[in-house]
């Protein structure tokens, strides 16, 4: 494979049992987070970054830029910029999906036109392909036997990210993406029940709590939480948790994680947008 494969695949159909290599793979996804000390092929890069850049893309903008970051001191600034995500530094290369409106802007310019995506709209686009193209390059690498993590701490502090790495204006850093050759296997983590996500010709939350009940149960089962709590809201950091193993799953999770510190640590980050030239109106 040369990473210009134009033709579509023939239509088959699809069976229970089909072998179907790109579903085994979507099914097969977890996040890596300890890396071997291993680098990650060029030839293998280019393919991840051509399968990135093969995401679709609103209106064709393709409004987004990838840093791809192999300098180990910079991933070792950016792991503590990130809040010391050790895979940040351990992975074999850590691609910076940012969105970037500077080429419109530019081109609007050149050719007269008076901008007018200063809107919050232009950050769902820039985002949302810059997420896309993220997910299509993670794909692409678990394809390839390659674990990956992806890296939204890249957003815990965006003035120092965004001078590590020298975005300019009309650019900032989306997502990160570690890649690299695996060194645990944590297993698939257990999704909500579809029940609870998926409602048909029209939006239900009639299944919320039995389904919330449900995957706390799913959850507390394997242990992922334990030792690994999200910390309380302003409590002394050596305070004794109130709730007991068997009570912390999702719900609990959840719960900390969007009324917490990861919040707070956050909330310039609509001030520092506007500082790059994106609005939020
Ligand atoms: C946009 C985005 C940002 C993420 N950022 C981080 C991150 O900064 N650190 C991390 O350890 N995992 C990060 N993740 C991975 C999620 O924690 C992970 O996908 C989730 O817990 C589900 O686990 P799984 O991917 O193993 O199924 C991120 C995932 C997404 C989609």
């Amino acid at each position: 494979m040369n990473g210009t494969m134009t033709e579509r695949p023939p239509f088959r159909g699809f069976a229970p049992g089909d072998d179907n290599p790109v579903l085994e793979t979507l099914l097969a996804h977890r996040s890596t987070r300890a890396y071997k000390d291993v680098p990650v092929p060029e030839a293998a890069l280019e393919i991840i970054l051509e399968a990135a850049q093969r995401a679709p893309t609103s209106s064709n903008l393709q409004s987004y830029s990838i840093v791809v970051v192999d300098d180990q001191g910079l991933r070792d600034q950016i792991c503590v910029l990130g809040g010391n995500q050790n895979f940040v530094s351990e992975c074999g290369v850590l691609l910076v999906f940012c969105s970037d409106i500077s080429r419109h802007i530019h081109v609007c310019r050149e050719r007269g036109y008076t901008y007018r995506g200063d809107q919050i709209n232009t950050l769902f686009v820039t985002h949302g392909d810059a997420i896309l193209a993220c997910q299509n390059a993670s794909i692409a690498a678990q394809s390839m036997g390659f674990g990956t993590c992806m890296m939204g701490n890249v957003r815990n502090d965006p003035p120092g990210v965004s001078d590590l790495l020298g975005l300019p204006q009309y650019v900032f850093a989306s997502v990160g993406l570690a890649i690299g050759v695996a060194n645990e296997d944590m297993g698939l983590k257990p999704r909500l029940p579809r029940r609870v996500m998926v409602s048909r010709n029209r939006y239900s939350d009639r299944h919320r709590e039995d389904g919330l009940a449900e995957y706390d149960e799913t959850m507390r089962r394997t242990g992922l939480y334990d030792g690994r709590r999200e910390p309380l809201n302003d409590v002394a950091p050596d305070a004794q948790d109130p709730i007991p193993d068997e009570a912390y799953g999702w719900c609990e999770h959840a719960a900390r994680r969007l009324g917490g510190f990861n919040q707070v640590q956050r909330r310039n980050f609509g001030e520092f947008l506007e500082s790059k030239g994106f609005s939020r109106r």
